[in-house]
């Protein structure tokens, strides 16, 4: 879609699971269920309103240290995702792709992701970034690493040859970032990428985030004015 006012890469901090769960008295674990329909909802609405990259936060490595039980759930339910979806993405043209720290999930898991991986590389229609194991000072760290490692010069290093020893390597940075269930802050997604970014709170918990108010946020995005640190066109000209 020719639309420069359409946020061509969203992120999503998808938070709100727990609470929409515990509200109905129900395990967190049913938060979570419902939180993968949203997911399903927003890929569809993403192909739908001609977004570029969808970025979404699934998993942190500070999530990590939750109770085993419930990081139990979120890797099942997140393989199982991946499994039923696999036909759908290749179908559908969507690249899938992982970012975070890929050396604490269960070769199980890791087949599932690098499966899909390969079988949509070549897909051009819609990225979808899954921020899985994933903590933005840790991939700045991974990155100077892996910069070291292939003997970068420090003459050499700028803010676009960092950026390519980052997951996020060939993705632009997000024009908009959603965080629901009424938290105000980043939790360490996408901390170098999103400097620049414009940013969208809502109360609604993820479990009850709806395409229309992904459309909404969209709406809000595109009265914004975004200056990168300039001046408006007109203020130069007076
Ligand atoms: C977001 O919902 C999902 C993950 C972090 C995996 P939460 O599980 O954080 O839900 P709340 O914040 O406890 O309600
Ligand atoms: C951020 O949510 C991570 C994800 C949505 C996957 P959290 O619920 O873990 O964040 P905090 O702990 O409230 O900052
Ligand atoms: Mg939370």
């Amino acid at each position: 879609m020719a639309d420069r006012l359409l946020p061509l890469h969203i992120g999503i901090i998808m938070d709100g699971n727990g609470r929409w769960a515990e509200l109905r008295g129900l395990p967190r674990a049913e938060g979570h269920k419902r939180g993968v329909e949203r997911v399903k909802e927003m890929v569809d609405a993403s192909l739908n309103f001609g977004i570029d990259v969808l970025s979404l936060y699934a998993f942190s490595l500070e999530n990590w240290l939750r109770p085993y039980e419930e990081v139990s759930v979120i890797m099942h339910l997140l393989k199982r995702t991946i499994k039923e979806e696999f036909s759908s993405f290749v179908k559908e043209g969507i690249q899938f792709r992982v970012i975070g720290n890929r050396t604490r999930l269960n070769p199980e898991i890791l087949q599932a992701i690098e499966a899909l991986e390969a079988a949509t590389k070549d897909n051009k229609r819609l990225t979808l970034q899954c921020a899985l194991s994933y903590g933005g000072r840790d991939e700045i760290i991974r990155a100077v690493k892996r910069a070291i490692n292939n003997n970068i010069s420090a003459d050499s290093i700028t803010e676009e040859v960092f950026g390519s020893f980052l997951d996020t390597n060939g993705i632009p940075d997000p024009d908009l970032i959603i965080r629901t269930s009424g938290e105000m802050r980043l939790s360490n997604f996408l901390i170098w990428q999103s400097a620049y970014s414009e940013f969208y709170f809502t109360d609604t918990l993820w479990p009850d985030f709806t395409k229309e108010e992904l459309l909404q946020a969209i709406q809000n995005y595109r009265t914004r004015d975004r200056r990168f640190g300039k001046v408006k066109r007109c203020m130069v000209a007076q």
